[in-house]
């Protein structure tokens, strides 16, 4: 007699981890790559999580969407397909060598959901119907892979600050409507305009949707959101702040553009203002130097009088690579701004100023925003 086939041990099924969507405006751009390769990279233990502050234990019970979990699309006006982009950062010196090519089948995917931007020269749909246009884009990635939501992230082109009479929403601001449009959480990572439009004031109150920005604190301002108070707290009077920015690559090309360094510099220069009290005698000028490709140097001269009125002197060099330091930031932004959503949080987040130049509100230090960060990590986690 043969024996009784021993039954299969029975596992328990569970539904698959639901899935969140990153939407990247400027999917080809050096920030986006950098996050799409890097996602990848860390999801599969090719490199540790450094520069990501939600890898650290303070997010560990957060709830956020872990990184395999993340699917990644976007909207660019460029045709470089992503493998290329990253092949060429690569060669630059910003992507290790070989991870585009142990990489190249989760860059085609991502590559696969990019869709045309706009508005390109002679497109003339209206506002309305270019912001139906981008909505539907988010909702067919948000379908095609039956994702519990899609964030969308501003990591394009910095564009010059609206003028005075412009009837055209910018191209920002089409993005952040159709983000709103779509039900989609947002972030912007740039200076640009976005949700800041008075014309989308009503919508995003409307929307139900948390969002965050504005423009990413990578370097020079980072450094001064930890040196300003400082001088405050040390009682030390800063007499001047003076700063001088050398960069290439497709921002430094961008902020070539008068209008477009002037919207970059307000942020680094209110930093100081809120900080300080006032803001100190000196500007930040941005010079672009394309042989520096995406590597950049930040200078900054502060002038300060300590007791007595002795007269000194504080210089700082920060050489970065933009990129890297960025990506893992907008990695970080993402996932928090997802689980916001999932807890039913709304309206603008100012617990994430500790990622922005010109935050929605909070202190302008960073060992606050820290804190509040960490104490924001922990309301995250409390609905679990
Ligand atoms: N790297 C950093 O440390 C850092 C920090 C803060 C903010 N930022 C901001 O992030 C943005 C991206 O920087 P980057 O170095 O990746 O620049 P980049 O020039 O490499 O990439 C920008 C991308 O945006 C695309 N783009 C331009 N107009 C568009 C449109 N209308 N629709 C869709 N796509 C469009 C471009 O084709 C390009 O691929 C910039 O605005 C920059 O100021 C970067």
């Amino acid at each position: 007699m043969s024996a009784e086939p021993t039954p299969a041990p029975t596992t328990p099924t569970t539904p698959a981890e639901p899935r969140t969507g990153i939407w990247l405006i400027g999917a080809r751009g050096s920030v986006a790559t950098t996050t799409v390769t890097g996602a990848a990279a860390v999801a599969a233990g090719l490199h540790p999580a450094t520069g990501m502050v939600t890898e650290t234990p303070a997010f560990a019970e957060a709830g956020l969407p872990p990184l395999p979990a993340l699917v990644f699309g976007g909207h660019d006006t460029t045709a470089c397909p992503l493998p290329k982009r990253a092949e060429q950062l690569a060669a630059a010196g910003v992507l290790p060598h070989g991870l585009p090519t142990a990489l190249a089948a989760e860059l085609t995917a991502a590559d696969a959901e990019i869709r045309p931007g706009g508005p390109g020269p002679g497109d003339n749909r209206s506002d309305e119907e270019l912001i139906a246009a981008f909505a539907a884009d988010l909702t067919g990635f948000r379908t095609r892979h039956a994702l519990a939501r899609v964030i969308v992230v501003n990591v394009a082109s910095t564009e010059p600050a609206p003028r005075a009479g412009d009837t055209r929403l910018p191209a920002s601001s089409l993005y952040a409507a159709a983000a709103l449009a779509a039900g989609c959480p947002y972030v912007n990572f740039t200076p640009s305009t976005g949700l800041h439009h008075p014309a989308l004031a009503e919508r995003a109150a409307a929307s139900g949707l948390p969002y965050a920005g504005r423009d990413g604190k990578t370097g020079q301002t980072l450094l001064r959101s930890v040196l300003a108070p400082m001088f405050h707290q040390r009682a030390l009077a800063v007499r001047a702040w003076s700063g001088s920015n050398l960069l290439g690559g497709g921002d430094g090309a961008a902020l070539a553009d008068p209008a477009a360094a002037a919207a970059k510099n307000a942020g680094k220069e209110r930093v100081l203002a809120d900080t300080l009290g006032a803001a100190p005698e000196g500007e930040v000028h941005i010079d672009d130097v394309p042989a520096m490709g995406d590597f950049k140097t930040a200078w900054d001269h502060i002038a300060f009088d300590g007791f007595l009125g002795t007269r000194m002197i504080l210089q700082t060099i920060w050489q970065g690579v933009d990129s890297s330091l960025a990506a893992p930031l907008v990695l970080d932004l993402a996932r928090i701004l997802a689980r916001a959503h999932e807890t039913g949080l709304t309206g603008p987040r100012p617990e994430l100023g500790f990622f922005f130049k010109d935050p929605d509100g909070g202190s302008s230090s960073l060992a606050e925003q820290y804190a509040a960060l960490l104490t924001f990590a922990g309301r995250l986690g409390e609905t679990r």
